[in-house]
């Protein structure tokens, strides 16, 4: 996948994408970043990149020339189409499924608002989709961009060293993950449960999948209301466990 971030804080980016597993992925050539300064597409002479609104008001408006001129100077760079994603609180919200939608593109161009927002014409004129990350309010799209490319890295072939990883997470199955332990097995008077050191793979397995539901019952009650999908719940296995 190739990835184009347009943004007028480039120097956010390089330690993020060349660390740990985005930088790994990208070694590997599973994924390659190209990070363009919006303001090097301005063309006055004190490089602005916005502007105040028409009809007055508070704050100022993204403009649109060096965006367009950005966008297409980096389409150029490479002939496949890329999905135009704008990072904006006024999107809709970034969830697993569109992180593994994106996953699925071959080429993927975000790009980083700023300000009070963009002149309207970004949206209307440049194909793009809304994207936020949540409900509350960040200076700039830029961690918002960078949460999506770890979302979406870490879900393309040969990004993960161990591909099972990305299966039994949280979200995917829509359960959270049950506890987890490492040695010792007695840390400041507080023990593993008995069952993890039983060896029974059966009795672990069944105690695991209970933990993941009564966790996801009391902290996020919201994934267990299943009716956009009410097979969401069930495993390839669960009539066994059902009985
Ligand atoms: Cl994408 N941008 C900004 N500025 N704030 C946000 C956001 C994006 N997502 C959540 N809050």
């Amino acid at each position: 996948m190739r990835i184009d971030v347009l943004t007028i804080f480039p120097e956010i980016f390089g330690p993020a994408l060349s660390s740990s597993i985005l930088g790994r992925a990208a070694c590997k050539g599973v994924v390659s970043y190209h990070i363009h300064d919006i303001r090097d597409y301005t063309t006055d002479r004190h490089r602005s990149v916005d502007d105040r609104p028409y009809g007055g008001g508070p704050g100022m408006v993204m403009k649109a020339e060096p965006i367009f001129a950005c966008a297409e100077a980096a389409e150029r760079m490479d002939s496949r189409e890329p999905r135009r994603v704008l990072l904006t609180p006024q999107g809709q919200t970034f969830t697993q499924a569109f992180a593994q939608d994106l996953a699925g593109v071959e080429r993927l161009m975000l790009i980083c608002g700023h300000y009070e927002g963009f002149d309207e014409r970004v949206r209307d004129g440049l194909e793009v989709t809304e994207l936020s990350i949540g409900d509350y309010v960040l200076t700039g799209g830029e961690f918002a961009s960078l949460v999506v490319i770890d979302a979406v890295v870490r879900l393309l072939p040969g990004a993960l060293g161990d591909e099972e990883s990305t299966k039994e997470e949280s979200f995917s199955s829509s359960l959270l993950e049950y506890p987890q332990y490492t040695r010792p097995v007695t840390f400041r008077g507080m023990e593993v449960p008995e069952v993890l050191l039983s060896g029974d793979h059966e009795r672990i397995r069944l105690w695991r999948r209970e933990q993941s539901l009564l966790r996801t019952a009391r902290r996020r009650a919201d994934l267990l209301c299943c009716r956009r999908d009410p097979d969401c719940l069930k495993q390839p296995d669960a009539g066994k466990e059902n009985q």
